[in-house]
């Protein structure tokens, strides 16, 4: 039977590699100094499949990849319909946050946001009562204040050092975020044999971290 794990370049991957040796899955190559997306492992018939990391959700939601690794803010904003979140593996930590420009004071008018979590600052400040203009960006948020273009982003901080050093602030705390084994819910049923050694082995791995 053969398994597909979706995984993105950087910081997921590098953190997910060593999880999954303790569970006896190995890369025979490096994905980050290849161009193919598709690498086998030391495992017979598991294959990882590299992403960007807004699209791990996708292809674990539909099938084309069985399990992935992705963060809490990415499966938030994507909404987790048709998988499964199994495992905290407590990777990639760090916070969703509203910054601003230091001591930057609230605009009179409505509030601008700039963000690529559209969905979840949509949410977080309905739940707020606070009618915004959101203004959906694919990076780079922190230049949206500085340039005018927003009052506040809405994006990950981990140190606070890219706030920092663009002259903003961290201002409210949305989420804590770590990153997740996801699995395909039909691929859960299907692959049970595979899946739940797997499962168990992350778990243990991550565990044996505390
Ligand atoms: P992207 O190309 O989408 O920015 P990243 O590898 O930077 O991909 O981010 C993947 C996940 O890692 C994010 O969804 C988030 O959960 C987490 N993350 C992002 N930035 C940081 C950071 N600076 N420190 C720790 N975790 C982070
Ligand atoms: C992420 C995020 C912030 C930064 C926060 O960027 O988008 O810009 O980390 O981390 P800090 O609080 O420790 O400074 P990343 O390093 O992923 O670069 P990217 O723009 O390529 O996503
Ligand atoms: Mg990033």
């Amino acid at each position: 039977m053969s398994l597909t794990i979706a995984l993105s370049k950087g910081r997921i991957l590098k953190d997910t590699l060593p999880l999954l040796a303790e569970a006896g899955i190995e890369l025979l190559e490096d994905p980050e100094k290849s161009r193919k997306l598709i690498f086998p492992t030391s495992q017979d018939g598991v294959s990882i499949i590299i992403l960007r990391a807004t699209d791990v959700p996708t292809f674990v939601q539909n099938g084309a990849a069985d399990i992935g690794v992705a963060g809490k803010d990415v499966l938030v904003e994507h909404g987790a319909d048709g998988l499964f979140e199994l495992v905290d593996l407590r990777i990639a930590q760090c916070r969703l946050m509203t910054a601003a420009a230091v001591n930057a004071p609230a605009p009179a008018g409505r509030l601008r946001v700039a963000t690529k979590f559209i969905n979840t600052a949509k949410r977080w400040y309905a739940e707020r009562g606070e009618q915004v203009e959101l203004i959906k960006l694919y990076g780079s948020m922190e230049l949206a204040p500085v340039m005018g273009l927003a009052d506040v982003i809405v994006d990950v901080v981990d140190t606070g050092k890219t706030l920092k050093e663009n002259g903003l602030e961290p201002r409210e705390l949305i989420m804590q975020v770590s990153s997740r084994l996801i699995v395909n819910k039909l691929a859960m049923k299907m692959k049970q044999s595979q899946i739940a050694p797997l499962v168990a082995k992350l778990q243990a791995a991550v565990d044996a971290r505390e």
